[in-house]
C-alpha cells in the first residue's frame, strides 16, 4: 500500500496483458486506488471489456489492441496514452506466455522464436519506448513479470520459457541500474504457479505436481501479484529497485 492516502489518484498505469489473469487483476487494483489505466492486450475485445469494467468505478480507462512484439504498434500505443492522459507514470508488463510445454529436445525453432519475441522483445519494446517520456518527467516505475521458473530452469517442460524469463530479470536489473539516478525504478516479480488462463497449457498431472511442490499447497491468485505491483509503484517502496521479488507460497516448482 502507498504511504500517502490517495497517492494513485489521477496517476496513470499502462498494463500489457491487461485483458486477463494477473494484468486484469492488477488493473482492478489500480482502479480501486483511483489511477487511470491503459489496458493493452492483443485480445482487443478482452481489453475493451476490462476498460468498460474499470470505467464503471469512475476512473479513466482506455483499451488498446496491441501486439507487444510489434515495435511500431508499441510506439503508437505509448504516444496515444500520453495524448489521452498527459503522463504515464507506471508501466506493468504482464503480457507473456510459455506457448506450449516441451522437453528441451522438442523445442523447435518456431517455439523458441515466439517465446523470446513475446516474453523478451515485448518487454524490451515497451521499456525502450516509454523511457524517454519517463525521463522527461523525471519519474517512472516499471514492473515486469518474470517467473519462478527462471530460477529452476524449467527442466522437462519449459526451458524455452524459463530462460526467456531469466532475460526479463536481467534486463530489468540493467535498466533499473542505468537510470537509477534519473527518477526511474524498475523491478520484476517472479511468481510461482498462479491460477489463471496461463495454466491451460499444463496437464492436470503437471498442475498437481506444481501445487504439491508449493509449501502452501495451493496456486497463488492474480490479486496476490497485483497487490505487490501496487506496493512497488507506491511511495512506500522508494528504496527498492533492480531486483526480482518471489511470490510463491514459500517455494515453487522444482
Ligand atoms: N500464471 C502463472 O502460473 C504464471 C507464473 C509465472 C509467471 N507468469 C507470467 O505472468 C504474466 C501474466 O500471465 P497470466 O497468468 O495473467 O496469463 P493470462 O494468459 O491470463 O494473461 C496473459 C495476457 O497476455 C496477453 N498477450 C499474449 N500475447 C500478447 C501479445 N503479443 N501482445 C499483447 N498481449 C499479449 C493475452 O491475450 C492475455 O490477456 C505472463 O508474463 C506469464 O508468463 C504466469
Amino acid at each position: 500500500m502507498p504511504k500517502t492516502p490517495d497517492f494513485f489518484q489521477n496517476r496513470t498505469i499502462l498494463i500489457t496483458g491487461g485483458a486477463s489473469g494477473i494484468g486484469h487483476a492488477t488493473a482492478a487494483i489500480f482502479a480501486r486506488e483511483g489511477a487511470n489505466v491503459i489496458v493493452a492486450d492483443i485480445d482487443a475485445e478482452g481489453a475493451k471489456t476490462v476498460a468498460r469494467e474499470l470505467r464503471s468505478s469512475n476512473v479513466g480507462a482506455e483499451a488498446v489492441a496491441v501486439d507487444v512484439t510489434d515495435r511500431t504498434a508499441v510506439d503508437d500505443m505509448i504516444a496515444g496514452g500520453i495524448r489521452k492522459f498527459g503522463q504515464i507514470d507506471y508501466l506493468f508488463n504482464s503480457a507473456g506466455a510459455a506457448g506450449r510445454r516441451a522437453s528441451f529436445l522438442d523445442i523447435d525453432a518456431e517455439l523458441w522464436r515466439q517465446t523470446y519475441a513475446l516474453n523478451v522483445d515485448g518487454v524490451f519494446n515497451t521499456m525502450q519506448s516509454i523511457l524517454p517520456h519517463m525521463l522527461d518527467n523525471g519519474y517512472g516505475v516499471i514492473v515486469n513479470i518474470a517467473s519462478m521458473a527462471h530460477r529452476r530452469g524449467g527442466p522437462g517442460h519449459s526451458t524455452h520459457y524459463a530462460s526467456a524469463k531469466g532475460a526479463v530479470v536481467t534486463l530489468t536489473m540493467g535498466v533499473a541500474r542505468e537510470f537509477v539516478d534519473r527518477g526511474i525504478r524498475a523491478l520484476s516479480i517472479s511468481p510461482g504457479p498462479i491460477d489463471t488462463a496461463f495454466q491451460a497449457i499444463s496437464s492436470p498431472e503437471l498442475k498437481q505436481r506444481m501445487t504439491d511442490d508449493v509449501p502452501m499447497k495451493r496456486m497463488g491468485t492474480p490479486e496476490e501479484i497485483g497487490e505487490m505491483v501496487l506496493f512497488m509503484c507506491s511511495d512506500g517502496c522508494e528504496f527498492m529497485t533492480a531486483d526480482t521479488v518471489y511470490i510463491n507460497g514459500g517455494g515453487g516448482f522444482r
